[in-house]
């Protein structure tokens, strides 16, 4: 197949590397890409606006390529799912008004509340004195969220009200804010495949959203994940038991409610869940792969990537089997640039690259670029080191055996991904 892969980050360097790991001769075009994703052998990169919808739809019609895949949310919002549609080529990526799912809470809200999908209690607060009543009447902890999309930093969870006020001063002049009840407990990342009717899961995997070591820290895009999720065995009795559950439960009635209002989710349906005393809730649903869990779910996918996001696009998920995974531990280690989240510092230098990587290690390029024959960083989130085992006890250790031979001027990464896993 002919397929154009949207995006710059490391998880299109995994839906890239994926795709490639069929054999199946498929001819990859990555807009815009990154210098990992360029060095794959195969694929072509092409400096596109990927958020511009006719640009991306005359592009897709121009190559004559087969299926569309969105990475982003940004091209999503943008609408470049329809206008892809619109043409009649194969896209697997959510239209707009589907993707409001992810592009804002209070769209999402409404949805689980017609499908019936457990989720927090929330409120709606337009003032600043609508805030501070929500804050009392739901209690600490408080969680404080921008309606639209921030990359992972509109969400305050503070026990200091004074903290929680200040968030939401800072976001209201942008719209209304929710405050949301405290969801304590484990979270797992579920992501579905749709096709506008039906579901298919992917394997749970865990992400570590804050910046430091043990969860110290401002939020972040991700700083590290691993698949699969071997406790969940002991709650839910197996991790079929826990996917199925969330497919009854969340994915399957969202999806279906979407359909029923007359917009169709055709994509990934990014389930964000916490395991809570009282059950299953969803903390947000996204619209896209998440990233970093899917550098470590996708390279465990032994069903061909092409084959699910074709029948996804195309409406004719239903009757497909559940894709199959591998038993075998992935844990991936973002290393960020100096200054990330808040602001990171770019430019600089990475070197060690070159390096033999221990067997079963992989490197996902997310922000960096070529200059000459030197790497650059050219964000905050700069690659991920990807690791397989045979156990999360040789995964893990391959990944940080394989970081500490990268450098990177004043590049952090967290030390305890996975490390309570066995
Ligand atoms: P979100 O942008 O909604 O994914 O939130 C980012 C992170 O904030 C989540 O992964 C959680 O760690 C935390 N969070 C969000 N909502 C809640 C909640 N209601 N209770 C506890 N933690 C939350
Ligand atoms: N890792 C969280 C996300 O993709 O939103």
């Amino acid at each position: 197949m002919r397929i154009l892969v949207l995006g710059s980050g490391a998880r299109e360097h995994a839906i890239v590397t994926a795709l490639l790991a069929e054999d199946a001769g498929h001819e990859l075009i990555a807009a815009p890409g990154n210098a990992g994703i360029a060095a794959e052998p195969g694929v072509t990169t092409i400096s596109l606006d990927v958020t511009e919808s006719r640009t991306v739809a005359d592009f897709a019609e121009a190559e004559g390529v087969d299926l569309v895949v969105i990475g982003p949310e940004a091209p999503l919002v943008a609408g470049v799912g329809d206008a892809v549609r619109r043409r009649r080529i194969p896209v697997f990526g959510p239209d707009r008004a589907a993707a409001a799912l992810e592009g804002s809470k209070t769209f999402a809200k409404r949805i689980m509340e017609t499908a019936g999908v457990p989720t927090g209690r929330s409120v709606h607060a337009a003032t600043l004195a609508e805030v501070a009543a929500a804050l009392d009447e739901l209690g600490a902890p408080h969680v404080v969220k921008a309606d639209g999309l921030a990359a992972g930093k509109g969400v305050v969870v503070t026990s200091d009200r004074d903290a929680a006020l200040a968030h939401a001063e800072h976001y209201l002049p942008q719209g209304p804010v929710l405050i949301e009840e405290f969801l304590g407990g484990p979270e797992v990342s579920l992501f579905f495949l749709a096709d506008g009717h039906d579901v298919l899961p992917l394997s749970p995997a865990q992400d570590y959203k804050r910046v430091g070591d043990g969860d110290a820290g401002p939020n972040t895009g991700g700083m590290g994940a691993y698949s699969p999720l071997p406790w969940l065995d002991a709650d839910f009795g197996s991790e079929a038991a826990f996917v199925d559950e969330v497919r009854r439960t969340i994915a399957l009635p969202t999806i279906r409610t979407l359909e029923a209002e007359g917009t169709p989710f055709v994509g990934l349906l990014y389930c964000g869940l916490v395991l809570t005393p009282a059950g299953i809730r969803v903390i947000e649903f996204n619209a896209r792969f998440g990233d970093p869990e899917t550098q470590v779910v996708l390279p465990r996918l032994i069903t061909p990537l092409s084959t699910l996001l074709l029948a996804a696009a195309t409406g004719s998920l239903g009757g497909l089997p559940d894709p199959e995974f591998s038993p075998e531990s992935a844990v991936v280690v973002v290393l960020a640039s100096e200054g990330y989240p808040e602001s990171p510092i770019t430019g600089r230098e990475i070197t060690g690259l070159d390096a033999v990587l221990p067997s079963g290690v992989t490197i996902a390029h997310a922000a960096t670029a070529r200059d000459g024959d030197r790497m650059l960083a050219t964000g905050g989130r700069v690659l991920g080191v990807v690791s397989r085992g045979d156990g999360f006890a040789a995964a893990r250790a391959a990944a940080y055996i394989a970081l500490a031979g990268i450098h990177l001027e004043g590049g952090h990464y967290r030390h305890d991904i996975a490390e309570r896993v066995s």
